[in-house]
């Protein structure tokens, strides 16, 4: 697939090769799509599977509307988008399929249903890994109705895109180092805290500060104030002072959609391309849970 069929992928021309109903809507927003009409519960066939590829590169973040869907499900539409790649922590896992993470407030027998308070800062799904997520997928299996829980998502080519073009030229040539145990410890410190083994064997990794999509070819910003601890190359207080620059950027409104949850929504992202974020909810009167399948993407270059 060419960058330029992707990125200009109208939505006519997807809905012309969909059938029974199925549509591809564009959200109001820089970013992002609904394809409604499909029942992913049953394995759409590879007409539908490849519009929902191509919808995937242009749009970067697709929602199901309206899914019913229990986990062996949830697992067989994460292989439509690759590899899915267990989660490194291992207390919140689905104990039969582990591809699955749940995310929840909720505690059944004194023991938490799923990671508490997850995600709630910029970042791009395990980009502390030599070989960050590709994609991640999240089904809204109960979501508040009045206190939040929202997820933000940021378009990274667009961050990127409209940037000076000096700053763009100069932000090409770095490279930025990622900190899984930096990650970890600003995360999931209510799990456990790491042995000095786990920290041993998950080293720093270096990734170009801006990447190239290995489906599109185009141009993203890839540093979070998660897991970056510092740009190389340049001294300590100009690294300090990019990236400050760089994560209040990300935010900027002008590449933010905000994805408001109903029950039964599944999200697909491309981690490639976008940042996102959690945002709270009220723990103490509402619940969440959250079922989170990921894939494995490529390093990036
Ligand atoms: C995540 O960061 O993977 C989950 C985001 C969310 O729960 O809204």
């Amino acid at each position: 697939m060419t960058a330029s069929a992707t990125t200009s992928m109208a939505p006519a021309t997807l809905n012309a090769q969909l059938s029974g109903g199925a549509q591809v809507t564009p959200m109001d927003g820089p970013l992002g799509c609904t394809i409604s009409g499909v029942d992913l519960s049953v394995m759409p066939d590879a007409d539908m599977a490849r519009v929902i590829r191509e919808a995937f590169l242009a749009y970067k973040l697709i929602v199901f509307p309206d899914q019913e869907l229990d986990e062996a499900a949830l697992v067989r539409v994460s292989d439509l988008f690759g590899e899915p790649v267990v989660h490194h922590v291992g207390e919140y896992l689905d104990p039969e399929f582990p591809q699955i993470m749940r995310l929840s407030n909720n505690v059944v027998d004194g023991k938490p249903l799923g990671a508490p308070n997850n995600g709630i800062y910029w970042h791009s799904d395990q980009i502390f890994r030599e070989r960050p997520m590709l994609a991640t997928l999240l089904y809204g299996v109960r979501t508040p109705a009045k206190s939040g829980g929202d997820t933000l998502f940021s378009d990274m080519y667009a961050a990127f895109e409209a940037l000076p073009v000096a700053m763009q030229t100069r932000l090409l040539s770095l490279k930025a180092v990622h900190s899984f145990v930096a990650s970890y410890e600003r995360n999931y410190i209510r799990a456990r805290t790491l042995s000095a083994q786990e920290k041993a064997d998950n080293p720093d990794v270096i990734h170009p500060v801006v990447r190239t999509h290995p489906e599109t070819g185009r141009k993203s910003l890839f540093v979070d104030p998660d897991s970056v601890t510092e740009i190389l190359g340049v001294s300590a207080d100009e690294s300090a002072e990019l990236l400050a620059f760089l994560f209040a950027h990300i935010e900027d409104e002008r590449f933010v959609y905000r994805h408001v949850w109903q029950q039964g929504d599944l999200a697909v992202w491309d981690n490639r391309c976008l940042m996102h974020s959690a945002t709270s909810y009220d723990e103490n009167s509402e619940v969440r849970l959250m079922f989170r399948t990921q894939t494995q993407g490529d390093r990036p270059v």
